[in-house]
């Protein structure tokens, strides 16, 4: 990030700052933010700047919507209300994105002030990237601010095209989560223990390819494991897998095998024969898998193996939970592999978004971890080595 300027190289007193933020956040039935954690994550870089004076305006989007206009399952209402708490002042939530209502809007504030532009999504402009969309935004305000982490990989108006138009920063988030990921990669402490886990290999197959050319251990659990253990000719009776991507899971353990990277897979699983927390479960070997039963946790012995591998690490990197942790009957896997990883203190432990990290609160455990990151699909697409456009755009 040497190269990309970062809000302390600026005074933002009486500017309008634009600030990208991924408050891309689960809502409950209640109406209300369900976890809040994105929320709080993005609060240095508002605060800095309402400390500095900035007139803040927010951006985000929120789920998926179709891009026609306004739709309400989708409004950053109730993430202005909480918001609003967690910063303890008032939030305007501007319903216009861009044009002369948004600008009147912004010209209304005063210095320390929040806006909250509605889901910058309900343009479909933003998605495609539309250079006028980029550039109707940018005239809102006098510099822009990328504290998206979580949306760092996707190369929208409002995370890269807006940056050509203004002098752009990156806020504390994304600063961290880049320096704390890429030094992860760069320099890990060793031994470095690599955790994935997750339903399919096709997904994954990129970060496995990468984390062969860095970790000491690549520990693998979840759905994927079966798909291994089919390329090691085992029987895996009705579990999850991927006939098409055997022949890659081979290659996989192969380069693990040459490059001496050490390629733990489950010795025994918690085969059921229903996905049902109800169902009739039995610990097997992983050798002796009955023809009608699925996998949906690894097994004792084998969460056993994995946490002392786990305890030997310096450095953890753990993304993909080892089992259908959702379900009490199918949580002891992921629960005891998340204890390992918070027992070990004396190890830089990351975990990389998505599933983990609920399954880490799940486990109440997230604060015995060195660091979580915000975001799921951009920390996998770092790890893989690919280009963020978020971050891309600052340079
Ligand atoms: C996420 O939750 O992964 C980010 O907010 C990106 O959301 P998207 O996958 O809808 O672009």
């Amino acid at each position: 990030m040497a190269d990309i300027k970062t809000i302390d190289d600026a005074n933002f007193a009486g500017k309008r700052v634009l600030v990208r933020v991924d408050f891309n956040a689960p809502v409950g039935d209640d109406g209300a933010v369900s976890d809040d954690t994105r929320l709080r994550a993005a609060l240095p870089t508002i605060n800095k700047l309402i400390g500095d004076g900035a007139r803040v305006i927010l951006t985000s989007h929120r789920g998926r919507p179709a891009g026609t206009g306004y739709e309400e399952p989708f409004s950053l209402g109730p993430i202005a209300r909480r918001l609003q708490e967690l910063l303890d002042r008032d939030i305007v939530l501007s319903s216009e994105l861009v044009g002369p209502v948004a600008r009147e809007t912004v010209d209304a504030m005063e210095n320390g002030d929040v806006v909250l532009l509605e889901n910058i999504r309900f343009d479909a402009r933003e998605k495609k990237n539309d250079p006028e969309f980029a550039r109707e935004l940018a005239d809102l305000a006098d510099a822009y601010v990328n504290d998206a982490f979580g949306t760092a990989h996707r190369a929208h108006a409002s995370t890269a095209g807006v940056a050509e138009f203004l002098p752009s920063y990156a806020g504390y988030l994304m600063e961290r989560e880049v320096a704390t990921l890429t030094g992860m990669l760069d320099e890990p402490k060793r031994p470095f223990v690599a955790i994935l886990g997750g339903s399919k290999v096709s997904d994954k197959i990129k970060v496995i390819d990468a984390l062969l050319d860095k970790a000491d251990t690549l520990i693998i659990g979840g759905g994927m494991c079966f798909t291994f253990l089919l390329a090691q000719g085992k029987s895996v009776g009705t579990s999850l897998k991927e006939e098409d991507w055997v022949e890659r899971a081979a290659a996989m353990t192969e380069k693990a095998r040459e490059r001496g990277v050490s390629l733990l897979l489950p010795v025994d699983v918690v085969a059921a024969d229903a996905f049902a927390n109800d169902a009739r479960t039995e610990i097997v070997s992983v050798d002796d898998m009955p023809a009608d039963m699925m996998g949906l946790d690894i097994g004792p012995e084998t969460a056993e193996l994995y946490a002392e591998a786990i305890a030997m690490a310096k450095s953890v990197f753990w993304n993909g939970p080892m089992g259908v942790f959702e379900m009490p009957a199918f949580e002891a896997g992921t629960k005891r592999v998340a204890e390992a990883v918070a027992a070990n203190e004396a190890a830089d432990t990351i975990i990389g978004g998505g599933d983990s990290v609920a399954a880490v609160n799940q486990f109440d455990l997230a604060d015995q971890m060195t660091f979580i990151s915000t975001g799921g699909g951009a920390s996998m697409e770092l790890v893989q080595g690919e280009a963020l456009p978020g971050v891309e755009a600052l340079r």
